[in-house]
């Protein structure tokens, strides 16, 4: 089965990047299953409706997000209707959407996806281990889903790190998100599970996290706030991950970077490629 994770989508450049692109990527590398993290999307802050719908319009089969889920006040009543749109699992019950679902890929196989978020240098939400932990025993790989894909919304390389080897063998992909860089430590764990500390953002390199340079640097130098922080406008790069699934196992074949226009150096899922001129 073939995963694409695209990282936090920043402003309109990002998401008219990934809108356009969408289409493209899931005919090119012949995608079962898309799962992008929007929390950024409106004008850098949240996701409102409109701009869920057209991201499952272009071609995104589930829509994850994070620390900023509900900067769009909506969002606390349209998550409600959307199966598709998740918030990290370890807020406190009781708070609007869900962490977790399990949805179709596109040949039929059943993918469990699971947002949640980490504690360190961030809001102190439940514990993100035993609330994946509870997921995995519910619905286990093989048991219950053909491939499980995790969204791990945070801020420190250590707690992702440690996530990462706690699903190890029973997760396909522990994807991180939220620093807006990619890491280049994409790798299979030693029991068969995809990892990476960062898939980056899907918006303009040429800016501080996605955001206009100016207010932020402003703000290092005087400790003032002059603004508020406004989204980028130039040409994105998108960031995300491709992982390979064993349909035997659920475990990951092989995980690689996709990275697509703007500044950032290029990257794309060759094996993909290669393995569609060898048929
Ligand atoms: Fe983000
Ligand atoms: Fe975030």
């Amino acid at each position: 089965m073939r995963l694409l994770f695209l990282g936090d989508l920043v402003g309109r450049s990002g998401r008219n990047a990934v809108i356009e692109a969408l289409p493209n990527l899931r005919e090119r590398y012949s995608l079962d299953f898309v799962v992008v993290n929007a929390e950024n999307a409106a004008g850098g802050f949240g996701v409102t409706e409109q701009i869920l719908i057209d991201l499952l319009d272009a071609g995104a089969d589930v829509v994850t997000t994070g620390n900023h889920v509900f900067d769009q006040r909506e969002a606390l009543v349209f998550i409600e209707r959307y199966d598709r749109l998740l918030r990290p699992i370890n807020y406190p019950a009781g708070t609007p959407g869900k962490g977790a679902g399990l949805f179709k890929a596109a040949k039929g196989q059943d993918v469990l996806v699971i947002n949640a978020m980490g504690r360190v240098f961030m809001a102190d939400l439940d514990d993100p281990f035993r609330a994946v932990e509870n997921e995995l025993e519910a619905c286990g790989l093989k048991t219950g889903a053909d491939a499980i894909l995790i969204d791990f919304h945070a801020e420190a390389t250590s707690e992702k790190e440690a996530m990462g080897y706690f699903v190890d063998g029973r997760a396909s992909a522990l994807i991180g998100t939220h620093t807006h860089v990619p890491t280049a430590d994409e790798q299979i764990l030693p029991r068969g599970t995809a990892y990476i500390s960062d898939a980056g953002m899907c918006g303009d390199f040429d800016s501080v996290l996605g955001m206009d340079k100016e207010e932020p640097l402003q703000r290092f130098l005087t400790k003032i706030a002059t603004g508020r922080f406004t989204p980028a406008l130039g040409e994105a790069t998108l960031c995300g991950v491709a992982v390979d699934v064993d349909d035997a196992t659920g475990l990951a074949r092989v995980i690689a970077p996709l990275r697509q226009g703007g500044r950032l150096s290029q990257a794309e899922p060759a094996f993909w490629l290669a393995e569609a001129q060898a048929e």
